[in-house]
């Protein structure tokens, strides 16, 4: 696992667009993972600013997102299909058949974890898989608990997950319960992953993705058997290391 310390949120936002930037330009086929939260939103202003500049371009790039909330429709602002346009599609060249979210107002939710696994498979997996942390170490929406081996499934979320993510909803009754997500085996398939990680809160959960022993209760822990990880972090993040 590389670790690369930069001073702040920004640095860490630049420093990872360099990086996407870079498979993109190397490979424009590129097939990407895509995350949500608060954590990439710089990255993906940057990676605007980059097209804008004409120094990378999306389109032959595919992505897939690695998680949507259940039950929220995809012209909610808060579901993470609106997030993904309003953040960074609706500004790029992407074109709009290349992009993968999750749906969570499938009718079958099972069938719709077996396709999304499978159009995963036909584009032959993540050359890079973004990734965010969660405070309990989870990854995608996979929470404490999850099988490693899990696949795309459908997870009731943590309280605490809910709480983290409460800021972005009128009352905590509207803070959805359940979500689908690409699986932890799903993920480690990605050729690369880079895990972005800013600020002191989640310093304690950063130093258990590092040092501690890889347990299904804290399921970042696998990333360290992964054999092609970049983190970015701020200093506040890694405070503890
Ligand atoms: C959310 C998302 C994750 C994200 C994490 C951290 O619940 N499902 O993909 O990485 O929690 O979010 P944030 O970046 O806002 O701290």
């Amino acid at each position: 696992m590389e670790i690369i310390k930069v001073k702040d949120y920004q640095d860490m936002s630049r420093e990872a667009c360099s990086l996407l930037v870079d498979t993109i330009n190397k490979k424009p086929n590129s097939v990407l993972g895509l995350a949500t939260g608060s954590t990439p939103e710089g990255l993906y202003q940057q990676l605007i600013k980059k097209y804008q500049q004409k120094e990378v371009s999306f389109q032959q790039a595919k992505t897939f997102n690695l998680d949507e909330y259940v039950g929220i429709a995809s012209d909610d602002p808060n579901s993470y299909y609106y997030f993904m346009n309003e953040k960074l599609f609706n500004h790029i060249d992407i074109q709009k058949g290349n992009t993968h979210i999750p749906n969570g107002m499938a009718e079958d939710m099972d069938q719709e974890c077996r396709d999304y696994e499978q159009l995963i498979r036909k584009a032959e997996h993540m050359d890079i898989q973004l990734l965010g942390l969660g405070l309990n170490g989870h990854i995608g929406f996979n929470e404490p608990g999850t099988p490693l081996t899990s696949r795309t499934h459908i997870v009731e979320l943590d309280e605490s997950t809910r709480m983290a993510n409460a800021r972005f909803f009128n009352t905590m009754n509207e803070v959805p319960k359940k979500a689908i997500t690409m699986g932890i085996d799903t993920i480690m398939e990605s050729k690369k992953i880079m895990l972005l990680v800013s600020g002191e809160k989640k310093a304690g959960a950063v130093k258990r993705l590092v040092d501690g022993d890889i347990t299904e209760e804290f399921p970042a822990s696998i990333l360290q058997k992964h054999h092609d990880v970049t983190v970015i972090a701020d200093e506040a993040a890694l405070l503890e290391i």
